[in-house]
């Protein structure tokens, strides 16, 4: 008799290129370039040689601003996502490549033009991180201005999507191609496609929204969603609200799957690790970024206080505009009233506040704690499997690949090699469903 040892779940493994946020560590001397090839390219062959599901890239089309200057961490700029892909694809396998790319401020022709052209020069690894950035201040930078209101973003979204398969499925691979014509709220058009099928049907779709709406999108429409929720607790609140969605649109569990953000810091011992952590929060959170930490949730320009001085003793500003292309903190009041307190408590500096009240690293300790927790996050379904956000660029991958991974592999969790050659396969995703007539 064989023993059968019940099939442990899966994870799902993928590497965000760390640039433009504030996890990124500039200040550490083993920091590279952000817009260098290479620096694409190490991190990609490591996520790789991971044997990771796929590399992603995040979209910023504007560069934030502080007081009326570009923001310190966006400095190095924020190169095309599509355009760096197609260049990775030239030096990867199997690797899937996710680019974020706004449903607000494009086309779908052009869009599905784009995605089909990676997937077809990748042998089927493409993915669409569909984002709805609707803000004026991005808007500015586009023909329409700030034209979307909020409550359109995901009805855009989800036609903009919808209209892609469309044009996907209108020239079958090998077959003939179609005329096609879409009518919605948002779209008519109507033409011929410029590239036959994707290798994968249609690219992978991503979602990364929080709100009802954008949980409603993901489930009706979404192959993975990127969330922020990496807490056990909160992870499986996420999970379980998402996967109970799926039902509605005729889906199954599993042709969704959630991977939070997550970051990661290794050490030999715990203490080593938490030691550790504790630095890198620090060069996270330098003297000049607790001030902005601080401006805001204050709206206002504290440039004159001293960051390792008490918190401002005025109220926020409710009506500030200080800093631009920044999701507004919704209750500023709440978040300063929490932040005094803990100050007080504890008798905190602003940059040792902000410390305490924003900095956190998801999963820290040995390799083998790690390994440990992350199987126990998929197992107990707080997450699919995790995007992992480097702290730094871009050799941050290389430890997490090098001594967590095997241990993964040595867990039964994790695969040891591709099985497939499209993103899609490395998913466990099925097939989309063909909705071009007969091809
Ligand atoms: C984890 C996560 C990552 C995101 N990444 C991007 C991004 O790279 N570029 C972007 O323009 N918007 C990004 N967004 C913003 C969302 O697309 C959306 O505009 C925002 O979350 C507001 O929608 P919501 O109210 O549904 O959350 C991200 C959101 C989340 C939750």
């Amino acid at each position: 008799m064989t023993e059968s040892r019940p099939a442990r779940k899966q994870i799902h493994l993928a590497a965000h290129f760390p640039g433009v946020n504030s996890t990124t560590v500039w200040s550490d001397p083993r920091s590279g370039s952000q817009i260098d090839f290479s620096s694409f390219e190490h991190l990609a062959r490591t996520a790789e040689r991971g044997l990771f599901d796929f590399f992603f890239l995040a979209e910023g089309l504007r560069l934030r601003e502080y007081g009326g200057r570009i923001h310190d961490l966006d400095v190095v700029g924020r190169p095309e996502s599509i355009t760096v892909l197609n260049a990775l694809a030239a030096v990867t396998d199997r690797l899937g490549l996710a680019a974020t790319v706004s449903a607000t401020f494009n086309e779908p022709y052009e869009l599905a033009r784009r995605l089909a052209s990676l997937d077809h020069l990748s042998g089927g690894r493409a993915a669409w991180n569909v984002v709805t950035s609707s803000d004026a201040f991005t808007g500015a930078n586009f023909r329409r201005g700030g034209f979307l209101d909020r409550a359109d973003r995901y009805t855009r979204a989800a036609e903009a999507v919808a209209t892609a398969r469309e044009l996907w499925d209108s020239w079958p691979a090998g077959g003939e191609r179609r005329r096609f014509a879409h009518a919605g709220p948002h779209f008519r058009i109507e033409g011929e496609v410029t590239v036959e099928r994707p290798p994968q049907g249609h690219p992978v779709v991503i979602q990364a929204g929080d709100s009802d709406e954008g949980r409603e999108f993901a489930a009706s429409a979404a192959d993975v969603v990127f969330s922020r929720h990496s807490t056990p607790e909160a992870g499986r609140a996420f999970h379980a609200d998402v996967k109970r969605r799926l039902a509605r649109y005729g889906r199954r569990p599993e042709d969704l799957k959630i991977m939070p953000g997550v970051t990661y810091v290794l050490g030999d011992t715990e203490a080593e690790a938490r030691e550790r952590a504790a630095l890198i929060s620090r060069q996270q959170i330098s003297p000049q970024n607790a001030l902005l930490a601080a401006e805001q949730v204050w709206g206002r320009d504290l440039s004159g206080y001293d960051p390792d001085g008490p918190l401002p003793d005025v109220d926020p500003d409710p009506e500030s505009t200080l800093v631009q292309g920044r999701v507004r903190i919704a209750d500023p009041f709440a978040v300063a009233a929490r932040w005094r307190a803990l100050s007080e408590a504890k008798g905190l500096s602003i940059r040792e506040t902000v410390i305490e009240a924003t900095a956190r690293h998801s999963f820290v300790g040995t390799p083998e704690s790690v390994a440990a927790a992350l199987e126990e996050h998929v197992a107990t379904d707080a997450a699919d499997g995790f995007i992992l956000i480097p702290h730094l660029t871009p050799g941050g991958l290389d430890d997490f690949v090098d001594r967590v991974v095997p241990l993964l592999q040595e867990r039964g969790v994790f695969r040891t090699e591709y099985a497939g050659t499209t993103l899609r396969s490395h998913l466990g995703l099925p097939a989309p469903v063909w909705k071009g007539g007969t091809p």
